[in-house]
């Protein structure tokens, strides 16, 4: 069965004593209420490693809203036999006064990447993100983590963390996985209406007539941009567009007006109890 951790030091001891085993420890790094999304990371990670670790942990530093984080959904007993299913061989589920022993009396702050997307509309969310995973790292000590495309601002930032940081940790993103009608799976999605559940799949939809029109051979930011907006004003009638932005990936800037490189195009909405996040890369079929 899957091993449940929630002291550091025990998941330190138990990860150590893997690798003097000679086996490579693959992690992933979650908030729980675990959906295929984060099960294909497992899988992944079952692919590539001898070990899989996973951890729960809804890291109080990267939200914004007191309210997000109290509703955060949790579910623990559920998420401990779907990471078993999924290969995983030890849960790490710490209390926040385990990882946070002195509070937040040194944390990190991103200087770069973050004045765009999430990063605007949620200022201070990367700090905490990093903040966390300099924590997690420093416990859990894996030679491969892996993160999903789904938040690929994150993975963006914390490429940047690794290198910034000297962490011994090669880094997998993985794709986007999706409902069959196209709406990104997410733990937030059961916070939507039905009404709202029927329209969120127009996010995936405006992606891809973005992408459709670079793929034309359209090569301005913005006319990409004004083509989702143009597509969501007549798609989206409850969900309100926090952004919509095309940049080149991963560096998240407009080098010039040509899309040469790889680019994302991204955006937000906001339902009544779930802002709602959703991207495609260039790189995507
Ligand atoms: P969480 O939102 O639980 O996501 C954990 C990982 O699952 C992230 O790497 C995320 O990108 C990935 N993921 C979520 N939905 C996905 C989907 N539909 N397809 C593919 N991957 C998906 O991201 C976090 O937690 C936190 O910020 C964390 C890294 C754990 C730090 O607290």
């Amino acid at each position: 069965g899957i091993k449940r951790i929630s002291s550091p030091a025990e998941m330190t001891r138990y990860v150590v004593e893997q690798k003097q085993e000679g086996k490579t420890v693959g992690y992933v790094p979650t908030m729980g209420s675990l959906h295929e999304g984060h099960l294909s990371l497992f899988k992944k990670a079952r692919e590539n490693s001898d070990c899989v670790i996973a951890s729960v942990f809804v890291n109080p530093t990267q939200f914004g809203e007191r309210d997000d984080y109290i509703n955060y959904p949790k579910n623990i007993e559920r998420d401990a036999g779907l990471a078993e299913s999924a290969g995983v061989d030890a849960l790490f589920i710490p209390e926040e006064s385990a990882i946070y022993p002195n509070g937040s009396d040194i944390t990190v702050k991103v200087h770069s990447k973050t004045d765009v997307l999430c990063g605007k509309s949620r200022p201070g969310h990367f700090d905490g993100v990093a903040t966390v995973l300099i924590k997690l790292f420093n416990i859990v000590k894996p030679d491969t983590a892996y993160f999903g495309m789904k938040d690929a601002q994150q993975v963006a930032i914390v490429t940047s963390l690794v290198r910034s940081f000297h962490f011994p940790v090669k880094l997998v993103a993985c794709p986007i996985v999706r409902e069959a009608d196209g709406l990104a799976k997410s733990s937030r999605n059961v916070r939507l209406s039905v009404e709202e559940r029927k329209e969120a799949p127009e996010l995936f939809k405006g992606l891809q007539a973005g992408l459709r029109g670079a793929k034309l051979g359209e090569t301005r930011f913005d006319q990409l941009i004004a083509t989702v907006k143009a597509y969501y004003a007549k798609h989206l009638t409850l969900g309100k567009i926090d952004y919509v932005d095309v940049l080149n990936y991963p560096d998240l800037r407009r080098s010039g007006t040509l899309l040469s490189g790889r680019f994302i195009i991204a955006c937000a909405v906001r339902y009544q109890n779930a802002r709602l996040i959703d991207n495609i890369t260039s790189d995507t079929e």
